[in-house]
């Protein structure tokens, strides 16, 4: 694969605020299951683990979706599904766990302070969170922040911000391992 699909090739540019803060990498509009997959795989294969990744979107957007398809490229077999009623799920992949966070209910959840939400992020961990505003200042720098619109039934628009020059670097690393 020659970059990730649709990717109209952006490059690095100013993307303005969003939870990374830092450069646009890949914008996508019409983005369906398949090509969410294609954009699971390469998130799969950049990561090294450590990374935090945050998934911003409204109600049924793809997060989870996304996380879903991430976790089948880094070879999880249990199934994905949205972390009702704890906080976090923790998937083990091949060669990295998958931590799949969802703060959505997190300020009802009891005292914050029992959940050491900053131990999830780990050398050997990739770290996915839908709804991270709530935990934002715990969480520390993100390395990448995935932004899923609606677009229509089956469709979606995608943009995918790297917070750090190394996030930007990694991100056209697939390219050049031949993806
Ligand atoms: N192109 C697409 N990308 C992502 N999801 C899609 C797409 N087309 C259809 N869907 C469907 O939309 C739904 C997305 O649900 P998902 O649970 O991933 O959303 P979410 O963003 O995690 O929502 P929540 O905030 O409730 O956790 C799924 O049923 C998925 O199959
Ligand atoms: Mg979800």
């Amino acid at each position: 694969m020659n970059g990730p699909p649709h990717a109209a090739d952006p490059g690095p540019e100013d993307a303005g605020a969003g939870s990374a803060g830092g450069l646009l990498v890949f914008a996508a509009d019409g983005v369906d299951l398949h090509q969410l997959e294609r954009i699971g795989r390469w998130f799969a294969r950049i990561v090294r683990g450590g990374e935090l990744i945050l998934l911003e979107g409204p109600l049924g957007a793809g997060k989870t979706a996304l996380v879903r398809a991430i976790a089948r490229g880094l070879e999880v077999t249990d199934p994905v599904r949205s972390p009702s009623f704890t906080i976090a799920n923790v998937y083990r992949g091949r060669r990295l766990t998958v931590n799949h966070l969802d703060l959505y209910r997190l300020e009802l959840i009891l005292d914050e302070d029992v959940l050491a939400l900053e131990e999830y992020v780990a050398p050997d961990a990739v770290t996915l969170v839908e709804w991270p505003e709530t935990g934002l200042d715990r969480l520390g720098e993100a390395d990448y922040a995935v932004m899923i619109e609606h677009e229509t039934i089956d469709t979606r628009k995608l943009r995918v911000i790297a917070g750090t020059a190394e996030a930007v670097a990694r991100w056209d690393s697939a390219e050049e391992a031949g993806a």
